[in-house]
């Protein structure tokens, strides 16, 4: 354990790079696949353990992830790179299976009407879709990678309590998940909720097995990152330039951003893997592609000084 003051916090941390998938989904104008394909093969080489590439999903639902097929078979995989697919179903699971992905993520909600919205039926039953899933996915060596969203929050019901997260998340490790990634989908976590939350679902599962996903749309994102850090969580989810949002969960903002996470924990000596310069090159190119500026502020300043010191 590494000390900063009298806190101890975890020596290391794995981060899973979202942007292609939670970041690009949100996008209206559709991006094209090559910027995709080389947007991914760029955060590999960054040094994510992860990278979350596309989604198996509707295409009706979200059409900018309708090229899912075509990415996968264009990405370079990077020996010891996971390159994990959102799945909602069988017929994603078979999506995937045909594109020769290696990793899945099953994601359910925490509340019903989000579970309505973004996945057309409850939470039950998204649960008993998940079942099936799991088990193909077991039979074919894929590990399976929970989600469970709204967790500090719904943008329909409002306040979340962590007990409830806490069981469907123990039903997730149960159906066979390897870690479950805790969704502020809507970034209206603060640090003590965080850390309730944290603990509350520690009474279930392992703290090892949990993950951090913070949206930033209230600008907390980070704050409730590190009070997850002293919680002990040790992996989070987190997107380049800070790209995203749900398409179904109006005004959510992208995930914390990449650069400012990896700015973080090269501050309290936390090893995470990323060489910052590379990131902050994809970052520069996802948004130039996207023709905006990065919404992280490290990548802004980085940027800014860059540009002083030609
Ligand atoms: P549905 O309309 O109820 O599905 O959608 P259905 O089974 O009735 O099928 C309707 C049509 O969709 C059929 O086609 C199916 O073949 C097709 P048709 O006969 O009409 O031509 N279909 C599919 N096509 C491709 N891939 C599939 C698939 N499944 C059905 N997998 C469904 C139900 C779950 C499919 C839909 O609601 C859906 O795709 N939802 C996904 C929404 C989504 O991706 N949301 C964003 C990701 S979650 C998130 O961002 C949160 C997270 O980041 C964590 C956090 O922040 O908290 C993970
Ligand atoms: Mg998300």
């Amino acid at each position: 354990m590494a000390m900063h003051s009298e806190i101890a916090l975890p020596r290391k941390v794995r981060l899973v790079e979202v942007g292609p998938r939670d970041g690009l989904q949100n996008e209206k104008a559709i991006v094209p696949t090559d910027v995709k394909v080389a947007l991914i093969d760029k955060l590999a080489d960054a040094g994510f353990a992860a990278v979350e590439a596309t989604s198996f999903v509707s295409p009706k639902w979200v059409p900018q992830l309708a090229d899912a097929a075509d990415v996968m078979a264009r990405i370079t995989r990077t020996p010891g790179v996971a390159y994990p697919v959102l799945v909602p179903n069988m017929k994603g699971f078979e999506g995937a299976l045909a594109a020769r992905v290696d990793e899945i993520a099953m994601f359910v909600a925490a509340t019903e009407s989000f579970s309505q919205r973004n996945t057309n039926c409850s939470i039950a039953e998204s649960l008993e879709r998940a079942a099936p899933v799991f088990a193909a996915a077991r039979a074919n060596g894929m590990r399976v990678r929970g989600y469970v969203s709204c967790v500090l929050g719904c943008p329909y019901e409002g306040d979340v309590a962590p007990a409830t997260v806490r069981d469907i998340a123990a039903r997730l490790v149960e159906l066979g998940a390897y870690e479950v990634s805790l969704g502020d989908t809507i970034g209206t976590g603060t640090a003590g909720k965080t850390r309730l939350l944290i603990d509350t679902v520690a009474q279930a599962v392992p703290v090892a097995m949990l993950a951090g996903h913070f949206h930033d749309t209230y600008g907390q994102a980070l704050t409730n990152l590190y009070a997850s850090l002293e919680a002990g969580v040790a992996t989070f989810d987190c997107s380049v330039s800070g790209l995203g949002g749900c398409p179904y969960a109006r005004g959510a903002t992208g995930n914390v951003a990449s650069e400012d996470v990896v700015y973080l924990l090269d501050g309290l000596g936390i090893d995470c893997g990323i060489d910052m310069t590379t990131l902050r090159i994809a970052g520069q190119y996802i948004s130039s592609a996207l023709s905006r500026e990065p919404a992280s502020r490290v990548a802004r300043a980085l940027n800014a000084k860059s540009a002083a010191a030609q």
